[in-house]
């Protein structure tokens, strides 16, 4: 495993999310309610970039078709059996940390 930075806290303010590419792997990280979430960011539906997408209400809109996943759950509204993987954030020197495969 590899402990990666996807984002500078400062950059996502509440309410907002970003993107951030890692290798070959994308992200979205989202700010709700004060507390910073990271999803894979590719949707399930047909790979739209979701870190390009809005966030509003907690949940991420993928700019493709509109389909909203909660970003704390990953679940997807309308299935949650469809659900986008998460990842355990630590913040540490106003970094957001996440562990992943190693890179090759
Ligand atoms: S690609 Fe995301 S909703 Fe279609």
């Amino acid at each position: 495993m590899a402990v990666v930075a996807v984002a500078q806290v400062d950059d996502i303010p509440e309410g907002t999310s970003t993107e951030a590419v890692i290798g070959i792997e994308t992200y979205v990280i989202c700010n709700h309610q004060g507390q910073i979430h990271v999803l894979e960011g590719i949707c399930p539906h047909r790979n739209g970039p979701l870190g390009a997408g809005n966030f509003a209400d907690g949940r991420v809109i993928c700019p493709y078709h509109g389909w909203e996943f909660d970003c704390v759950s990953g679940e997807y509204d309308r299935n949650p059996l469809v659900r986008l993987k998460t990842f355990p954030v630590r913040i540490e020197g106003g970094q957001v940390l996440i562990e992943i495969e190693a890179l090759a």
